[in-house]
This record gives C-alpha cells, structure tokens and sequence, in this order.
C-alpha cells in the first residue's frame, strides 16, 4: 500500500524568490551590481511576504496539505548578533496561516541566500560560519520551535560541488577564449560572447569587493572548496542539535540536490565517480538524521568519455534539461540503498509554458513514488517546485516552474490545472483509491 494517511503532497518555495524585497541579503546586493550576472533583480518578487495568506489558501483549497518555505536569514538577523523580533513574528504568522488550513509547515532555515554580514566575513568557506548558523538556528527554534515538527537545516546543501565541477569546465573554456576567443564560442552549443563576460568578469571583481570585502565573495551558491563542503555539513551538523537540545523530537534533516546518474556501455565509472560525489560521500555527515529532502529534476548519462549531452531528440525543459520524470524514482530507490532515516521529496519539479506538460511531469513522477511507497520505502511526502511562478535566480522570472501563475505587474495570482491535479492525490492512499477524496480535495478530479 503506498500513500499511507499523513502522506505530504505539498508544494515548496524559497523566501528570497518569492518574497520580494530582500535587501539586506547577498543575492540582493549581487543582484544591484552594474555588471551583474543576474538578467534582471528581485525586486517585490512574488510579493509572498504580504501575500502569503491568499498563496496559501489557495494551496489548501486545491488539497494540497504541505507548504515547504523558508526563513530568511537576513532579515532575521540582518546584522550580526542583532536578531530581528518583528521578523519572526512575521514568520510566526505565516506558520499559523498553514495551521490555520490545515496544512504541515516544513520550514527550511537557509535556502541559499545569507546577510551580506556573513559574507564579509568569509562566507561559506570561514570557519566562523559554522557558529554563526548554529545561533541562527538556534535563535529560530528558540522562537518557533514550538509550532514547528519539520525543519531541513540547509537547501542543497551539495550543490557548492556541483559548481565547481561546472566551473572547472568552464576555466578550460576561459583559458581557451582568452587565447582565441571566437574559436572558444564554437566549444559550447549555445551563443556565448566570451569577450564580454571576461570583460564583465572583471568590472564584477571590483563591485563584489567593494560590497564585500572581497572579489570573489563566498555566497552559499559559490563552488566550494572540498573543506568549504566539509564546513556546509558541519554547520548542519552544529544545528541539529542546536535544534535537537531545544526540541529532541523535532524532525532535522538536509536536503540535497540529485540527479538520477545512469551509465551507458562504458561510463559506469564515471557515473559511480558523479553519484559519490553528489551523495554518498555525505553520508557520514547525515546518516543520523531524522529525514533526507530529496531534490530531483532530471537524469544525467555518462559514456565513455564523461558526460553526456541530453539524448538526441528528447523533449528539453524551459532550463534546458532533459524533461525526464522518471529520475525521481531511480533516484530515491538508489538513495535507499545507503541512507536510513525518511525520505521526503523536498523538490520535484519542471519549467514549461504549456501546464498539460506539467501535468504529465507529476504524474509520472508521483507514480514512481507510489511504486517505492509499495515496495516499503520509507518516503513520507512529495512536495512539486514551485508553489508560484517565481524568481529563478540568475535567469530571472522567465522560468516557469508555477502550480499559480502570478502576473507581474498586478501580482495577481492564477492556480493552473496542476494545482488542482496534484490536489488531487492528497488524503490518504486508500480514500484516493476508492474515490472517496478528502474534504479539501472534493472537486472535479482530473482523469490520471
Ligand atoms: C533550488 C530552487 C530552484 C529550483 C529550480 C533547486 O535547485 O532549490 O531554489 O529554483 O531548483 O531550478
């Protein structure tokens, strides 16, 4: 049997992308920088901050019983050592809107962006931080602890290696461009203007120092070193059981960012290499936790030599990978193999224009859940990314990975068909079998 009562079937958010108005965070300031790498700012983003109420009725209206978002660090404590009240009680506020709809808040203490404080300081590779996240958590549980049963310590906590493989790539590209630059653009499938990003490159070194102390400040979103990765999971660490002395019962996990790696005829080696890297090296760092937060998007191939590019034909999402669902499945079943605590799927998502196709994304998806839920794997809830259309980062609002549409100069929200269908699957397992849904799920139920 899978989808046991107490299943999660939520959607996820992360405060600086749909909150708006971050300013006293590191990707605020990179985001203002003349040559700045982001294609457009934040700004009010989804105005969540003050719209979180209408967001999350309409969640629970289309039965959805999670909501995974998190807390900014930089408001909260937007300098250091001074914690900000108001904040958390804006914070206090959100988690008893969940309540109050009968929704489980899963809250998510750093969700990649930090106070430009830490990062003057050494960011992600100084010891420093790992005290510093242990009293934010701290400071955090202290305050909310008490309303709260799930808290993932750190969002993708990985992801810092996965960037410095990409940026090795990238110096090799570099170093070629700066010898031959229009010869280095023919090396990459998309158009690239090496000449101007070196030049940019330069102009951003001078602007990061100014704001940060630094010409090449340590965000948490920087590629990390293998002792800046040490220091990531020993922050969790440190507040695990910061958290854990306050609450001993409170749920704690990580969560990671993982690809389902497959191995063609000849690249099992290079897959086994990828999959450590990405997880199994971490384990002793997190083989106590309560919880891991899964977070998959597509599948990677490796061949012979290396990487593969996405197989020829293959539909590509709006970010330009792979639209492959089935990842999700292969990717717990594999997690499973190592890890022992819960699973929860933290993030499963797509960007794409034409919403049937998201639709047919958590379908499929949700399947391959259900086929692990059967076989007794310990996955607790799946959470699609994202809530709303919100601010992808460096590549602005144009992703959209929605279950709500938001319009951008109104900021009035539309829920699409994939809200309502992944509703759907809320209650528990047997009811949506039989037919007989919830009481927040009862409406028109999409044909599966
Ligand atoms: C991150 C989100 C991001 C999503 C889609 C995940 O890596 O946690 O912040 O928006 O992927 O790219």
């Amino acid at each position: 049997m899978a989808f046991p009562r107490g299943f999660f079937i939520g959607a996820a958010t992360a405060a600086h992308q749909v909150e708006g108005n971050n300013t006293n965070s590191d990707y605020w300031a990179q985001e203002h920088l003349p040559h700045s790498s982001f294609v457009e700012p934040s700004g009010p983003a989804c105005d969540h901050y003050n719209r979180y109420e209408e967001d999350i009725a309409m969640l629970a209206e289309a039965g959805l019983n999670a909501y995974r978002f998190s807390v900014e660090w930089a408001r909260i404590e937007p300098e250091e050592g001074r914690f900000d009240e108001r904040e958390i009680e804006h914070y206090r506020a959100v988690i008893a809107c969940c309540k109050a709809h009968g929704v489980e808040p899963i809250v998510t203490l750093l969700h990649f962006t930090s106070p430009v404080w830490l990062i003057r300081k050494g960011g992600w590779e100084a010891e420093s931080t790992m005290e510093s996240f242990r009293r934010y958590a701290a400071y955090v549980t202290e305050k909310l602890g008490g309303e709260l049963r799930y808290i993932c310590t750190i969002n993708e906590a990985n992801m810092g290696l996965q960037l410095a493989a990409i940026s090795r790539r990238f110096t090799l590209m570099m170093q070629q461009a700066a010898k031959n630059p229009k010869s280095a653009e023919g090396t990459v499938q998309v158009g690239m203007n090496f000449e101007k990003m070196m030049e940019n490159m330069q102009y951003a070194a001078a602007e990061n120092a100014e704001i940060f102390g630094t010409p090449q400040p340590q965000i948490f979103v920087s590629s990390r070193t293998p002792e800046g990765d040490r220091l990531v999971f020993r922050a969790h660490q440190a507040a695990k059981e910061a958290i854990k002395a306050l609450y001993p019962d409170m749920k704690v996990g990580i969560t990671l960012s993982l690809h389902d790696c497959q191995a063609l005829p000849g690249g099992e080696a290079f897959a086994d290499a990828a999959w450590d890297e990405e997880f199994r090296h971490y384990l002793p760092f997190i083989q106590g936790d309560d919880f891991l937060g899964v977070q998959n998007y597509t599948r990677t191939q490796y061949g012979p030599e290396g990487q593969l590019p996405c197989p020829e034909g293959a539909e590509l999402t709006q970010m330009d990978y792979e639209f492959y669902p089935e990842a999700l499945e292969n990717v717990l079943r594999r997690v499973r193999e190592d890890f022992r605590g819960d699973l929860i799927v933290t993030e499963n998502g797509v960007a794409v224009s034409d919403d049937s196709r998201r639709v047919a994304f958590i379908r499929r998806a949700l399947e391959g859940v259900e086929r692990c839920v059967d076989d007794g794997i310990p996955v607790k809830g799946y959470c699609y990314w994202s809530l709303l259309d919100n601010f992808e980062w460096q590549k602005g609002f144009s992703m959209t990975f929605g279950l709500i549409a938001v319009n951008r100069q109104t900021q009035e929200r539309s829920p699409k068909e994939s809200l309502r269908f992944l509703g759907s699957y809320a209650g528990s397992y047997d009811s949506y079998k039989t037919g007989a849904v919830n009481s927040a799920a009862m409406m028109p139920r999409p044909t599966r």
